[in-house]
């Protein structure tokens, strides 16, 4: 008898000591959808097939999609043992034949939770049952797991959240770990080793430059979103990413908006959870969200996420660090009416302090790319002259001339 005790202690410490996120599985940001944007408690297990099929009939896939993301509202009850049930009357057939059904096309399962005891929308939460939940989310096939911060009360942000980090790790099965706890503590200090994304702000809304309330609550617009956390960029890389919410695009907002809010993400290396109905999307907005040299920003290996190069009156220039010497930048206008830039490259050298790389424009030429039209403009010996319509960008990939 002390002997299984001795055993069990050390293998218990063994699993202490070990305790982690699973490594690797985040190394450039998560791709997929999510159903909180568009559909919030409105979530059925047909919809979600829908849009895993369309995630593969409209070419999302091939251009990166992976996740398909159940948020809040699917949850049923426990059982008398405790055991999570997704509501079988949204989900009849079980969460396992979707998770089969959506492997079977090559993309991965995803499913929210939250810290708390209830859900944000009120449907139970995972306090107290951690371990549990993460065996049956084994079980059913779960990839990713976001988990919200809802009626969590007293509890300490980052020991909750590692609660549910070794439950996952304990239960075996490798799963990217999303914190949404709103950047509110600050997750950026403490969640590397915890999970692959956190939150860093309040809910998204279809809004490009605006908020608004909610009485307890505010939903943010892209621009609000993008000045709220300057100079957390520096927490962010492989495998560990500041999440600035999932997006908008496609759920109302102008073609210049959701392409300027497409393209802000990707300077920011977000992750690209697409949060519209992409059953019944345009081709405008599929081109948007499918646009594989903006996405090639997004996704680049170095991970490293963009700044605020310049900021004049109305216009914004994002740069972002490239692999092998290339350089993203994206003119933003803020502005409601047309913007005129008139950029002259040699006048220009931007420095990025946190990785050591320059591009001082009068000593190094640079081949530019227009990454929204397609085309090649020519190089950086000539400025770049433009007009920008009102909340939009113009977005390019610079190449060094060797
Ligand atoms: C919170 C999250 C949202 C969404 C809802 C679901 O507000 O921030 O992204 O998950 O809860 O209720």
């Amino acid at each position: 008898m002390r002997k299984h005790f001795a055993w069990m202690m050390m293998l218990a410490a063994a699993a202490a000591l070990h305790a982690q996120k699973f490594g690797g599985l985040a190394l450039t940001p998560p791709m997929g959808w999510n159903s909180w944007n568009h559909f919030g408690c409105n979530v059925n297990e047909d919809l979600i097939r829908e849009t895993a099929g369309v995630m593969v009939a409209s070419g999302m896939k091939d251009a990166g999609y992976r996740y398909v993301v159940i948020d809040d509202c699917w949850h049923g009850e426990r059982d008398s043992l405790g055991f999570i049930h997704p509501d079988p009357d949204r989900f009849p057939s079980g969460m396992k034949a979707l998770a089969d059904y959506i492997h079977s096309l090559g993309l991965k399962f995803g499913i929210y939770s939250d810290a708390g005891w209830r859900t944000c929308g009120g449907r139970p939460g995972g306090r107290g049952y951690e371990y549990q939940d993460a065996l049956t989310y084994a079980e059913w096939g779960v990839d990713y797991l976001k988990y919200d911060w809802c009626n969590t009360e007293d509890l300490n942000p980052k020991g909750a959240y590692m609660t549910m980090r070794d439950a996952l790790y304990a239960a075996g099965r490798p799963v990217v770990f999303s914190l949404c706890e709103w950047g509110n503590s600050d997750p950026w200090l403490w969640a590397r080793d915890v999970g692959h994304l956190w939150r860093t702000t309040g809910d998204i809304g279809v809004i490009f430059d605006g908020e608004e309330g909610h009485g307890i609550w505010t939903s943010w617009g892209v621009l609000q979103i993008l000045d709220m956390r300057e100079g957390i960029r520096i927490y962010a890389g492989p495998d560990h990413w500041n999440d600035p919410d999932m997006m908008e695009v496609g759920n109302g907002m102008t073609v210049e908006e959701d392409r300027a809010h497409f393209s802000l993400w990707c300077m920011q290396a977000a992750p690209l959870m697409a949060g519209n109905d992409i059953r019944t999307m345009s081709n405008t907005t599929r081109d948007i969200l499918t646009n594989r040299e903006v996405i090639a920003v997004d996704q680049d290996s170095m991970g490293i996420q963009g700044f605020r190069y310049l900021r004049d009156g109305s216009l914004d220039v994002w740069a972002k660090p490239l692999q092998e010497g290339c350089l993203a930048l994206c003119f933003l206008n803020r502005a409601v009416t047309p913007r005129e830039v008139h950029f002259a490259w040699e006048e220009h050298a931007i420095r990025d302090d946190f990785v050591h790389v320059q591009y001082v424009f009068n000593q190094q030429a640079y081949r530019v790319r227009d990454l929204w039209a397609g085309r090649d403009l020519g190089t950086t010996v000539r400025p770049f002259a433009a007009v920008i319509p009102p909340h939009g960008v113009r977005m390019m990939r610079l190449t060094p001339i060797q």
